[in-house]
């Protein structure tokens, strides 16, 4: 099977941004868009900016997503969002299970569950976003946790139910603190995730899956890490606040494999 997977940029711009400035940074990118960009362009902008974004790239390649949903329908939960809201907002995918929701928030596995399905059931694209802490990383507890984190998130579904899903894999170590994994850590891990995805579904789905890499990507290490063979994009937080180094990172140098 043709191992295509069309590489992802996308960038989380957390609490970050008030109505004109989301609506500015995205003028700027779309305006610095290639005519045919060689990867897919997500912006997970706050909640309250997604009418502004989303006037901004409806007609664009760039896809509109969310930080987070609530996997209930409708009803009573104050202050929540459905992912039919979103969608009627206008999106196309959302983050689930950031370390910070995971860490903050209290998020666990079996929440994550219910989000992954309730995205998946309205034809959403979930981004489902697996790591380990500093702690369980000098504990060599890394690839268990991982395990863990897939297994529990996803493994109910059917491999056909998650066909449009993305894993991004954010060691929780190198968030926001400009401490990057190396390619070759992050080479070892999404390798050792898609031998998991393999393990729990096929050969097919492992190899058609989009793993990102996420945690302090920058304009210097972006080409490094897409150079890798199964880094298929990355997840963005602070450089994806400055349009010039989004821009940058959306043109990283290509590889063939991605092309
Ligand atoms: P960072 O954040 O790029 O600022 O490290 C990445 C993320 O949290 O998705």
């Amino acid at each position: 099977m043709a191992r295509h997977r069309k590489p992802l940029i996308a960038g989380n711009w957390k609490m970050n941004l008030g109505l004109a400035e989301s609506e500015a940074l995205a003028k700027q990118i779309k305006s610095s868009l290639p005519e045919t960009p060689h990867c897919d362009i997500a912006l997970f902008a706050p909640f309250t900016a997604l009418g502004a974004v989303r006037a901004v790239v409806s007609s664009t390649p760039i896809w509109l997503g969310a930080q987070n949903v609530f996997w209930e329908k409708s009803g009573p939960f104050t202050g929540e969002i459905s992912a039919l809201q979103l969608k009627d907002a206008g999106c196309q995918a959302v983050l689930i299970g950031h370390s910070e929701r995971r860490v903050i928030f209290g998020e666990k596995s079996a929440d994550l569950r219910k989000k992954i399905g309730a995205v998946l059931d309205v034809g959403l694209f979930p981004v489902l976003c697996v790591g380990e802490t500093l702690q369980e990383h000098q504990a060599q507890k890394a690839r268990e946790v991982i395990t863990s984190q897939i297994q529990e998130a996803i493994a109910e579904f059917t491999r056909q139910k998650l066909k449009s899903l993305t894993i991004a894999y954010e060691p929780v170590w190198a968030i926001g603190t400009g401490k990057t994994a190396t390619p070759g850590q992050a080479q070892g891990m999404h390798d050792f995730i898609r031998n998991r995805l393999a393990a729990l579904f096929d050969n097919e789905f492992s190899l058609q899956t989009r793993i990102i890499y996420g945690g302090s990507v920058k304009t210097d290490n972006i080409d490094a890490l897409m150079a890798e063979p199964d880094i298929d994009g990355v997840l963005v937080g602070g450089e994806s606040l400055k349009a010039d180094s989004f821009i940058r990172i959306i043109n990283f140098a290509r590889r063939a494999i991605h092309v």
